[in-house]
C-alpha cells in the first residue's frame, strides 16, 4: 500500500482516527518506506465544539479535504457525502480507504470504495446493538458486508461478523483505538483547571450527556429523561454538555425551562481533553454514548447507560456499565445503587488489548 485514505466526519471519528494516522507513519517509517496518508473530512459535524476543536487537542493534521456536507436528514446527508467523496477517489486513486465507527459518513464512504474497486478498511467493526431503530446499526452491518479488512475491539464482535458470514481471514482483534486516545491524553486531561468553570465539585457530581435520537427526538420520553434529570439532581448535582440535537429537541418540546435550577448546570459541548477531565473526576455518568461506555470502563467510573441495548457488551462484562429504561423508575435505583458503593471498587477488569496499542497492531498489518 502506497497511499490511504482516512475518512472522518462527525465528532467521535477524530479520537479513533488520530492514533491510526500516527501509528501508521510510525510504522512506514520504521520501514523505510514511503507512504501517503490523506485525511477527508465530510463535514458532516462542523461547529467548532463538535468538529475544528477535537484536531489541534488530538494533534490530527488539518484535513486534506473538507467536504463541507453539513446537517441533514438521512438520505441526502448520506447521497451528499457520496457523490463528493467520490470525486475525491476519482483524484486522489489510493490503495485503501480507511473508515471508523458507525456514522453516516461511514457507510457512505465505504460504499463508495468498493464500488470502485477500492480496498475499504473498517476500524471498530462487527459491534451489534441488534436494534435496527438505530442508524448506526444499519451503517455497521452494511459498512461490514462490504469491508476487506475489520479491526474489531471485543470478542463479541467476532462470533457477530461470523453469524453474518464474514470470512475470519478478514477480521482482526486488536484493541480499542478510542482507548490509544484516552490513554495518551489521559494525563494532559486531568492536569486541566475544566472544573472551575462549574459550580461543583470533583467526585461529587453527575455527569449527564443524551443525544440518541431514540431518547430525545421524541418528546414524551425526553419529558422522562428531563423528570429523571430533576430528581437525580436531589441525590447529586447534576453537569450536563448539550449536543445540538439535544439543545433543540428541549426547545422544541419546551422542556428546556424544567431544567433551570442551581443543582443542575447546563453547558456548550465540551473538547476532548476538558470532556475527559469531566469525566475522570465525576461521581457516575449518564449518557446514551456509545464511546462514553468504553472510556468509563477505563476510567473506573460508574456509568448508567439509557438504552435497551449496547453493541459493547464487553464494558458491562468488564467494565463499569450498566443499561436502564430512560425514566426514572429505571434510572433511580441504579444510581441509589452506584451512590451505596465505595468508589474505588469501580470497575471489574480493562477488557483485552485496551491497552494503548491498538492502532500500531493495526498499522502492522495494513503494513505487512
Ligand atoms: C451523529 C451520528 C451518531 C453520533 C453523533 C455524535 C449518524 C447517523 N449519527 O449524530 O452516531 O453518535 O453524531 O454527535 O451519523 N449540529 C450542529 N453542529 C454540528 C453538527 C450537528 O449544530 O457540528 C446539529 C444540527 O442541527 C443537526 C443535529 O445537530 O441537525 C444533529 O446532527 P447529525 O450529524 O444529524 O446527528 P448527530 O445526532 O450528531
Amino acid at each position: 500500500m502506497d497511499k490511504i485514505v482516512h475518512v472522518v466526519g462527525a465528532r467521535p471519528n477524530f479520537m479513533k482516527v488520530a492514533p491510526v494516522i500516527e501509528a501508521m507513519a510510525a510504522e512506514a517509517e520504521a520501514q523505510g518506506r514511503s507512504l501517503k496518508q490523506i485525511l477527508v473530512h465530510t463535514g458532516q459535524h462542523y461547529s467548532p465544539e463538535m468538529s475544528t476543536l477535537f484536531f489541534d487537542e488530538l494533534g490530527l493534521p488539518v484535513p486534506d479535504i473538507n467536504l463541507e456536507i453539513g446537517s441533514g436528514s438521512h438520505g441526502p446527508q448520506t447521497g451528499r457525502i457520496m457523490e463528493a467523496f467520490e470525486q475525491v477517489l476519482f483524484d486522489e486513486k489510493p490503495d485503501a480507504v480507511l473508515v471508523v465507527g458507525d456514522v453516516n459518513s461511514t457507510i457512505a464512504c465505504a460504499l463508495d470504495a468498493k464500488k470502485l474497486g477500492i480496498e475499504v478498511i473498517h476500524v471498530e467493526a462487527g459491534l451489534r446493538s441488534g436494534d435496527l431503530g438505530m442508524p448506526e446499526e444499519i451503517n455497521r452491518i452494511l459498512t461490514d458486508s462490504i469491508s476487506d479488512k475489520l479491526f474489531i475491539t471485543e470478542p463479541s464482535a467476532e462470533h457477530n461478523l461470523a453469524k453474518e458470514g464474514v470470512p475470519a481471514s478478514r477480521v482482526h482483534f486488536v484493541g480499542n483505538v478510542m482507548i490509544d486516545s484516552l490513554l495518551k491524553h489521559r494525563d494532559a486531561a486531568l492536569a486541566r483547571s475544566t472544573l472551575d468553570q462549574f459550580p461543583v465539585s470533583a467526585g461529587e457530581y453527575l455527569l449527564v450527556t443524551l443525544h440518541r435520537p431514540s431518547n430525545v427526538d421524541n418528546e414524551k420520553t425526553l419529558g422522562q429523561l428531563v423528570d429523571a434529570i430533576i430528581e437525580a439532581a436531589k441525590a447529586l448535582p447534576v453537569l450536563m454538555p448539550l449536543h445540538p440535537r439535544t439543545a433543540a429537541n428541549l426547545e422544541r418540546f419546551g422542556l428546556k425551562d424544567k431544567l433551570v435550577s442551581d443543582r443542575i448546570t447546563i453547558t456548550e459541548p465540551q473538547g476532548y481533553l476538558d470532556f475527559m477531565h469531566l469525566t475522570a473526576n465525576a461521581r457516575a455518568v449518564l449518557t446514551d454514548s456509545g464511546g462514553i461506555q468504553e472510556e468509563t470502563t477505563i476510567l473506573g467510573v460508574p456509568c448508567i447507560t439509557a438504552r435497551e441495548n449496547t453493541e459493547r457488551p464487553v464494558t458491562i462484562s468488564c467494565g463499569t456499565n450498566q443499561l436502564v429504561e430512560s425514566n426514572w423508575s429505571a434510572i433511580g435505583p441504579a444510581l441509589k445503587g452506584v451512590l451505596a458503593r465505595d468508589g474505588s471498587s469501580n470497575g471489574k477488569s480493562v477488557p483485552e488489548f485496551w491497552d494503548g496499542s491498538a492502532a500500531r497492531r493495526i498499522a502492522k498489518i495494513l503494513l505487512k
